[in-house]
C-alpha cells in the first residue's frame, strides 16, 4: 500500500523551488546560488537544490538575507522603450525598466530586451512562472518585428528556419515571415530561446544589419493599447494561456494510429499489423475515420501557429510601417 504523506511532509518543498517561488530569482539561478554555497537553511550552508524545507519553520537565507515566502504574485506587461536597460540596477546609472514601474513590490524581468530594443517585457515576482516562460524546454515563443538594411533572401529565411550557428551551436528553428508590402526589408521572427542579442546576431550572421527591433509578443501576450513606458497587469486569461503554452504537450498520433473514440472516451492507440490480410483491411478502414478533436488548449502548436496568431498589434505596426510612421 502507498505510504500516506503526513501533514508535515506535505508542507515540505524543494529548496530551489522555495527560493524561486519567493521571487528571489528563476529556478536555474536558484540552483546556482545553492551550488555556490550562498544559501543557508537554519544557519547551515546547503549545496543540494533538492533539499526539502518547510516554508513555515525553516529559516532560509541567501547571502545572509532571509527569504520570505511570497504571498501575492504580480504579473506585469511593460512597453519597454528604447534607451532603458532590463535590470533592477545599472552600474552605469542608465535608466532601468524598474524606473517605469512605481510598485512597492520587488519585480523581476522575465528575460531581457537590449537597451536599443523596445516592446513587450513581462515582469513578475513569481519565480516559477518566470522559469516556465524562459526555460527553452517549454518552447514559449517570442515574436519580434525586425527592420533590415536590405531585402531578405528566401535562402536566408530558410537558414533562419533551420538554425544558425551562434556561439558554436545552432539556434533552434525560428519562424519567419516577410511583412507584405514593405519591400522585403521587414520581417516577423519568432524564437523560443533567449540567448544574448539572439535575433540581431542571427541576422547579422547572415549579413543583415537590424535597424529596428521590437518585441511584439511574448507567449502571445501583446502590448494592446500601451504606449512606450506604460505598463498594465496581465489579464487572468493571458496568464492562463501563457501557462498552457508552457505545459508539456500530449503526443500527437497520426490518423491511422488512432481508433475513433466512443462517446465520452479517448481515442485508443492502434498497434500496427503486418501488411495484407485482415490487418490491412482494418488499416484502410481507419484511414477514413476522423480523429477525435483535442480540446483547443491541448493542441500542440503547429509550425506556423505563432505567426498565424498575429494579433491586432502586429497588423497595426505593419500599417504604420507602410505609412512610414514607425
Ligand atoms: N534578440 C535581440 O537581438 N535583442 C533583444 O532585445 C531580444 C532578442
Amino acid at each position: 500500500m502507498a505510504k500516506q504523506e503526513s501533514n508535515e511532509e506535505k508542507k515540505l518543498t524543494r529548496l530551489n523551488k522555495f527560493i524561486s517561488n519567493a521571487g528571489v530569482t528563476a529556478r536555474r539561478k536558484a540552483d546556482e546560488l545553492i551550488f555556490t554555497g550562498r544559501v543557508t537553511v537554519n544557519m547551515q550552508t546547503v549545496t543540494e537544490p533538492g533539499t526539502k524545507v518547510n516554508p513555515e519553520k525553516d529559516v532560509v537565507k541567501v547571502d545572509g538575507e532571509k527569504v520570505k515566502p511570497q504571498t501575492e504574485f504580480i504579473y506585469v506587461v511593460l512597453f519597454k522603450p528604447r534607451g532603458y536597460v532590463t535590470t533592477t540596477h545599472d552600474e552605469k546609472g542608465r535608466p532601468t525598466v524598474m524606473d517605469l514601474i512605481g510598485l512597492n513590490t520587488r519585480l523581476y524581468p522575465i528575460g531581457r530586451l537590449d537597451y536599443d530594443t523596445d516592446g513587450v517585457l513581462l515582469l513578475t515576482n513569481d519565480g516559477e512562472f518566470s522559469n516556465m516562460m524562459m526555460h527553452p524546454r517549454h518552447k514559449v515563443f517570442k515574436t519580434y518585428f525586425a527592420k533590415l538594411d536590405k531585402p531578405i533572401e528566401e535562402s536566408d529565411m530558410k537558414k533562419l528556419r533551420e538554425g544558425i550557428m551562434i556561439d558554436g551551436r545552432p539556434t533552434s528553428r525560428a519562424k519567419v515571415r516577410i511583412i507584405p508590402n514593405t519591400g522585403d526589408q521587414n520581417i516577423w521572427i519568432s524564437i523560443h530561446e533567449g540567448r544574448n542579442r539572439q535575433v540581431r546576431r542571427m541576422l547579422e550572421t547572415l549579413g543583415y544589419v537590424v535597424q529596428r527591433l521590437k518585441r511584439v509578443e511574448y507567449a502571445r501576450i501583446g502590448l494592446d493599447m500601451l504606449k512606450p513606458g506604460e505598463w498594465r497587469y496581465m489579464t487572468e486569461e493571458e496568464l492562463y494561456n501563457a501557462r498552457k503554452l508552457a505545459t508539456p504537450k500530449p503526443p500527437v498520433f497520426r490518423k491511422a494510429d488512432v481508433e475513433p473514440a466512443a462517446e465520452g472516451e479517448e481515442g485508443k492507440k492502434v498497434k500496427k499489423g503486418k501488411k495484407g490480410g485482415k490487418k490491412k483491411k482494418k488499416k484502410d478502414k481507419l484511414k477514413k475515420q476522423v480523429l477525435p478533436e483535442l480540446p483547443t488548449e491541448n493542441k500542440p502548436a503547429s509550425g506556423s501557429d505563432v505567426l498565424e496568431s498575429i494579433s491586432k498589434e502586429l497588423e497595426d505596426i505593419s500599417e504604420k510601417i507602410s505609412d512610414n510612421k514607425e
